[in-house]
């Protein structure tokens, strides 16, 4: 595990760093060189027995599910997996109970130093149930659990916890993704001087940091409806001198002015959201981007794209890892989901990143010069060699 460095870091004894590194070690056996031996165990006996059965291969992913779901290696990975996914929040909770009051003051003096970004948070704001109701990725509490004033904690677990949980694949300060894509978008696109930059679902800000970082003029916001979320965020930013600007909204009505923004962003968000929620957030998108602005979600894959094994692979978590509105996110076409929200077809567009902390700088800026490979068993799986997917379009 890749230790955080920033001021909010918990202080750990050894002993519970010794958990969150074995947490971290078995995540990667198991998604790394167990995902390879069920791989090996569906091509040698599970995939030959459904064309014995059925006269075809399996023809999409939940018929690659029902075929394998009897097999003891698959059964093994999964309990391990999910055993593996609730050791990752228990690893974070004893430091996090001992650092409360600290991390705390700790907030409240960083938020005193002098003020680059800002926070906005609304007394009353409603929650959506598909937020309140459920504990997502059985991280208890969810992202908005509040249990005393001015609570912070949700933001550490996750911080701390995807620390954990990613095995060092998103790097030291978790933001992979942000620096991937940032980054690409920069190369890309040199037109594109975004003035105003929106992250939606921005949770503790992680990625919405290397917005600013990739295009420093530019201003640049994040939403959430999660308040902890958002305090500990805005002291994350400060702690690493970010000018971010941190509000509680929810993204299917957002409070900002028609055509305001050059870039609408997000990252690991939709496939949270249930499908109505999703077309009002596209549609959102649609209205607060000026004429010739970008709307990018980084995203788990389409399964419209992907072999069925693929699919079944990555839609583990919407059968075992409490995500009920994964595979359905993913069972959408991206193509028809802009353009239910006004942008045209012809502007639609998707991109394979490697991860920049994985391959290099080299590598990952050779691929803005490709066309993108998203049926490839490094897109989107939190494994060694990730690709990151996203899609969007220009308005
Ligand atoms: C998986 S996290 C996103 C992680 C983060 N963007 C990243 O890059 O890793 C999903 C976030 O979306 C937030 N969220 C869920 N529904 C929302 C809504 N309707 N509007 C704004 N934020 C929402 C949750 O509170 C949570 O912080």
């Amino acid at each position: 595990m890749l230790e955080l460095k920033h001021e909010l870091k918990l202080d750990k004894s050894r002993d519970e760093k010794a958990r969150m590194n074995f947490v971290s070690g078995l995540r990667a056996h198991v998604l790394n060189d167990m995902a390879s031996g069920m791989r090996a165990v569906y091509d040698a006996e599970v995939e030959p027995g459904f064309r014995r059965a059925a006269g075809r291969a399996p023809a999409n992913g939940p018929e690659v599910h029902k075929a394998i779901k009897p097999n003891e290696y698959f059964k093994f990975y999964s309990s391990l997996r999910v055993t593996a996914q609730d050791m990752v929040w228990q690893s974070v909770f004893p430091p996090l109970e001992r650092n409360r009051t600290q991390l705390k003051d700790r907030a409240a003096k960083l938020s005193r130093r002098k003020k680059l970004g800002s926070l906005t948070l609304k007394e009353g704001f409603e929650v959506p149930r598909y937020v309140s109701a459920i504990d997502v990725h059985l991280m208890a509490g969810n992202y908005d659990g509040e249990y005393e004033a001015e609570d912070l904690a949700a933001g550490a677990l996750y911080d701390n916890g995807l620390a954990v949980f990613s095995f060092g694949l998103m790097g030291q300060n978790l933001d992979d993704i942000g620096q991937s894509i940032a980054g690409f978008i920069r190369l890309k696109f040199p037109q594109l001087k975004p003035a105003k930059i929106l992250d939606l679902g921005c949770t503790i800000g992680h990625n919405t940091g290397s917005w600013k970082d990739q295009f420093p003029q530019a201003e640049v916001h994040g939403i959430d409806v999660a308040a902890p979320c958002l305090r500990y965020a805005h002291a994350r930013a400060q702690a690493q001198g970010r000018a971010i600007h941190f509000h509680q909204m929810n993204a299917e009505q957002l409070e900002f002015p028609d055509a305001s923004f050059d870039v609408v962003f997000s990252s690991m968000f939709l496939h949270e959201v249930p499908k109505k929620g999703i077309e009002k957030i596209i549609a959102e998108a649609y209205r607060v981007l000026k004429p010739g602005g970008l709307m990018l979600h980084m995203e788990l894959p389409p399964n419209g794209q992907l072999s069925p094994y693929e699919a079944f692979y990555l839609d583990w978590d919407s059968a075992y890892n409490n995500e009920p509105f994964y595979k359905p996110f993913r069972d959408l076409d991206p193509v028809s989901v802009c353009a239910k929200a006004g942008f045209k077809s012809k502007n639609f567009l998707q991109f394979v990143i490697p991860s920049v902390g994985w391959y290099g700088e080299k590598v990952w800026s050779e691929a803005a010069t490709r066309p993108p490979e998203v049926d490839s068993d490094k897109t989107g799986r939190l494994t060694d060699g990730i690709m990151w997917y996203c899609f969007g379009a220009w308005k």
